[in-house]
């Protein structure tokens, strides 16, 4: 069979689809991310497209089952379900692309005394001669003046006498940890990368490590996104296929040199100047990418394969740095509370180290730290994928036309879009929005039931009720967005999570809410949610607004944190000697919890528990 040629529109794509190809695969492979929360499963409709033309397999059941019958009639269809049988136009609405998110990403400095544990040292050095004929290592090594003896990394050793010879007996010699990692032309500065790098995002940070500066910060779609959205997913396509682990660990390779490249370019240096990286990362993250085993992380008692920090040669992960640089990954603490969230508490420590705290870093799987009394105790719940977006029926991604901020004054309803564009979806600051705002205006019961009669854009629709959030009206052309009765539920399922697990936290450790002086709310949503509409709906206990600080990406500040200072990195080791991990997942204690936090209502302190 041949070939059939693929036109996506309005991004302006087009290829070729071999017979055999879903969709999802072909849009994937012409660089069209399309959205795959679920890993192509067709269970969370988020690459739903349009078909506008050609022939196509007949409508699978998951597909019968995301669609109503008008829908597939006018040419609704998953793209991970749907195979084209001849040559075919599709429309790609705008809520399926997935390259578009709002990014998060800090350029600031961090203040921290520079202690890198790279030292450079400016050399100068004589010419061998007849009278003195020194190899051209040991000439260089004499004129090192650091303390013991100085290990060569046999790349930089390959290339030094040319390197010498070049630049006139006059360069740059990187040291770190008694090993030379790399020279430099005289007169260079040496540089380091620091990663935060997170299921959906990578964000990482071009910094100058004589200087502390920070030349350049972006961030990019993971390009394992491809595999799946959700980290279980991504566990099950490393685990299920002979290569996955393989193909996971080169996707995020490639993701990490187009970065750092990119970063490179913007400060002009090159990604052979970079001595050395931090990267941070959930321990899914951290395990795929180093091609670790898996498996494990999905059964109990879900144990990583290595909790603790690891200093590895960059090229042995493929990335193509400094001859001779590191790459240092700080520890995880569990299987699911991973180093990202130690970066967190290492950029935020001035926050929390005196007194009672909690940082919480919210996301499909949330992760909480208490502490209290010196002692950190850590937990993670899986918090699912409704504030990401997904599994919300108008959900979508915070990318441009996204509703975030949702507001209600009787009749009235209002709402603000990410950019300002014209509303096309839902994102999960907005969906949080919305379902606090009608529980708040009585529409929604503490139950999450939809109440009948209301408010006026209470609809009926095939037999359950919805919100009208945006209408179709005047000369708007689409879409509606609504808010329907499993959107709530699926809200409720993950500030019930979330809420259970602050609960038994502050139980385990005989804390009452109102002596938590700081609640530190890191990462991307956290940075976007309206902290009263959180607090009324209970997923956030009750406490003053004050005690509330959103900080935004603490984990992209930590890698930064951990990149330039050595006494950072010996911190990491006394913070983790208090950290306890308390393990969520099919206790009783968290079902019971669980199911009191699905009512919506705000989290009232236990009085029984109110010490302080
Ligand atoms: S429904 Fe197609 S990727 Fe999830």
């Amino acid at each position: 069979m041949s070939d059939h040629q693929i036109e996506l529109q309005p991004v302006g794509r087009r290829g070729s689809c071999p017979a055999g190809e879903t969709l999802l695969a072909c849009a994937h492979r012409l660089g069209v991310e399309l959205v795959s929360v679920c890993g192509g499963f067709g269970k969370c409709r988020g690459c739903k497209v349009r078909v506008m033309a050609g022939r196509f397999s007949e409508a699978t059941p998951a597909e019968r089952e995301a669609f109503t019958e008008e829908e597939l009639a006018s040419g609704w269809r998953l793209a991970c379900q749907t195979y084209p049988q001849n040559d075919c136009r599709v429309h790609v609405p705008p809520e399926s692309l997935g390259g578009q998110q709002r990014l998060q990403v800090e350029g600031r400095d961090v203040d921290v005394s520079l202690d890198s544990p790279i030292r450079s040292f400016a050399c100068r050095l004589e010419p061998p001669s007849l009278a003195k004929p020194v190899a051209d290592a040991e000439n260089l090594l004499e004129k090192i003046s650091a303390p013991g003896p100085i290990h060569l990394d046999i790349r930089v050793l390959r290339d030094l006498s040319t390197r010498l010879r070049e630049w006139d007996w006059n360069l740059k010699a990187h040291i770190q940890d008694r090993e030379l990692v790399a020279v430099s032309p005289p007169g260079s500065r040496p540089f380091g990368l620091a990663v935060d790098l997170g299921s959906t995002k990578i964000a990482g940070y071009l910094i100058a490590l004589d200087t502390g500066k920070t030349l350049a910060s972006q961030a990019i779609m993971n390009p394992q996104i491809s595999k799946g959205e959700d980290i279980i997913t991504r566990i099950n396509f490393a685990i299920r296929s002979s290569d996955g682990r393989t193909l996971m660990a080169n996707l995020v390779r490639e993701g990490l040199m187009k970065l750092a490249g990119d970063l490179c370019a913007e400060a002009g240096v090159e990604t052979v100047d970079i001595l050395e990286a931090v990267i941070v990362g959930n321990t899914a993250m951290h395990h795929l990418m180093l091609g670790l085993p898996v498996r494990q992380l999905a059964i109990s008692p879900f144990v990583p394969a290595v909790c603790g920090d690891l200093n590895i040669k960059a090229r042995d992960i493929g990335l193509d740095f400094a001859p001779g640089a590191y790459v240092y990954l700080p520890s995880n603490i569990a299987g699911f509370v991973g180093a990202d969230h130690v970066a967190a508490l290492t950029a935020t420590d001035g926050e929390w180290n005196h007194g009672n705290g909690m940082v919480i870093d919210i996301g499909t799987n949330t992760e909480i730290s208490l502490i209290t009394r010196g002692k950190i105790t850590s937990t993670s719940c899986a918090s699912g994928p409704a504030f990401e977006g997904y599994q919300i029926r108008d959900g979508m991604r915070a990318s441009p036309g996204a509703i975030e901020k949702v507001y209600l004054w009787g009749e009235d309803v209002g709402y603000k879009t990410i950019d300002e564009a014209e509303p096309i979806g839902i994102c999960g600051s907005g969906i949080l929005d919305a379902i606090s705002q009608l529980y708040l205006a009585g529409v929604l019961d503490k139950g999450g039931r939809i109440q009948k009669g209301s408010h006026s854009r209470v609809v009926e629709k095939n037999g359950h009720l919805e919100f009208i959030l945006v209408p179709l009206e005047g000369d708007r052309r689409g879409p509606e967005i609504s808010i329907t009765q499993k959107d709530v539920r699926e809200v409720q399922l993950g500030k019930a999570a979330i809420q259970a697990a602050i609960e038994i936290l502050m139980e385990a450790e005989a804390v009452s809410p109102k002596e938590i002086e700081k609640v530190i709310i890191a990462g991307a949503f956290g940075t976007y949610i309206d902290v009263s509409n959180a607090i009324a709906i209970g997923m956030l206990p009750s406490l003053p607004l004050s005690r509330f600080h959103q900080v935004g990406n603490a984990a992209g500040i930590g890698a930064k944190l951990l990149l330039l200072s050595f006494a950072k990195r010996k911190a990491v080791g006394n913070l983790l000697s208090r950290v306890k991990y308390l393990e969520l997942a099919g206790t009783p204690e968290f079902s019971k919890a669980f199911t009191r936090a699905c009512l919506l209502e705000p989290y009232h302190l236990n009085p029984d528990a109110e010490g302080g």
